[in-house]
């Protein structure tokens, strides 16, 4: 389908400037608003509609009243909670140290990656995967831009490399062993109850199915280990051969194919 990029319905000369820039950016179309509501504009046009307002980008996609935006939220708190010294159950798994080389082969709204730039530190390496271009430029963004106070979640953010490919073509081109813990977090087969922006992920991301040529990848890739989240009830770890860490809590699991 496809996308128009237009404003806020209140705007001004700089952000008209700024939709503009990002409908060349990305090639699509630049639609002036003229007070049109969102549902007017999608269905006039059969489109998304890529807002562009003073806060973030909004991505409506068609016949969608819920937007789909970059926010660090989950991650913000699970910052904050490493802060005070409490465990994050992604980071046990990866077990990241300083200075390690980091790959996320599904960024999606990055929260899990942000989380690895903090682990890994200035001196380590996070990069971070994402096959849909909108997610991958709307999180890029996000990632460049996005303002806080909180200084170890900015450093965090700023800090990952944001790589808009296929995760499986992208690793092709990537030298043995030159990450440390390759990470691997396709959609869900079976739906969890998520916040409201991993929904709309969920409508917007792709639903790549794992498969061995992924997995014999991100082995070739990883000095230290592989490591896959998916949902408790999925066969994906056994199919794949990754040995899993039961967490009798939580409706998903990581598992892990252990290189050293
Ligand atoms: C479940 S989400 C990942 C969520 C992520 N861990 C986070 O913390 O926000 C999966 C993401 O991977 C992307 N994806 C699916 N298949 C992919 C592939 N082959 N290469 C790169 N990205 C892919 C989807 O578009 C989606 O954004």
């Amino acid at each position: 389908m496809n996308t128009v990029v237009t404003t806020a319905g209140r705007t001004n000369k700089e952000f008209i400037l700024k939709a503009k820039e990002i409908s060349i950016n990305l090639n699509l179309p630049y639609y002036e608003r003229k007070k049109k509501s969102v549902s007017t504009i999608q269905n006039e046009q059969q489109a998304n509609v890529l807002v562009v307002n003073k806060e973030r980008l909004e991505l409506y996609t068609y016949g969608s009243t819920s937007p789909f935006f970059f926010h660090p939220n989950s991650a913000a708190f699970r910052i904050k909670r490493l802060l005070q010294g409490e465990q994050d159950s992604f980071l046990e798994s990866v077990r990241l140290e300083k200075g390690d080389c980091f790959l996320d082969t599904t960024a999606g709204l990055c929260s899990d990656s942000i989380i690895a730039s903090y682990a890994v530190g200035d001196l380590g390496v996070v990069h971070a995967c994402e096959k849909e271009r909108m997610i991958a430029y709307m999180v890029d963004e996000g990632l460049r831009n996005y303002e806080t106070r909180n200084e170890a979640l900015l450093k965090s953010m700023r800090h990952i490399d944001l790589i808009h490919q296929n995760a499986v073509d992208y690793m092709k081109t990537v030298a043995s062993n030159f990450y440390d813990v390759v990470y691997l977090d396709p959609m869900f087969e079976e739906v969890i109850e998520e916040s409201s922006n991993f929904q709309v992920l969920r409508a917007v991301g792709a639903h790549d199915s794992l498969t061995d040529e992924w997995v014999e990848e991100a082995k070739r890739l990883a000095r230290k280990r592989v490591v896959l989240k998916a949902h408790f009830r999925s066969n994906l770890f056994d199919k794949f051969g990754f040995e899993r860490e039961i967490r009798l809590s939580s409706k998903f699991h990581y598992g892990i194919i252990e290189l050293l």
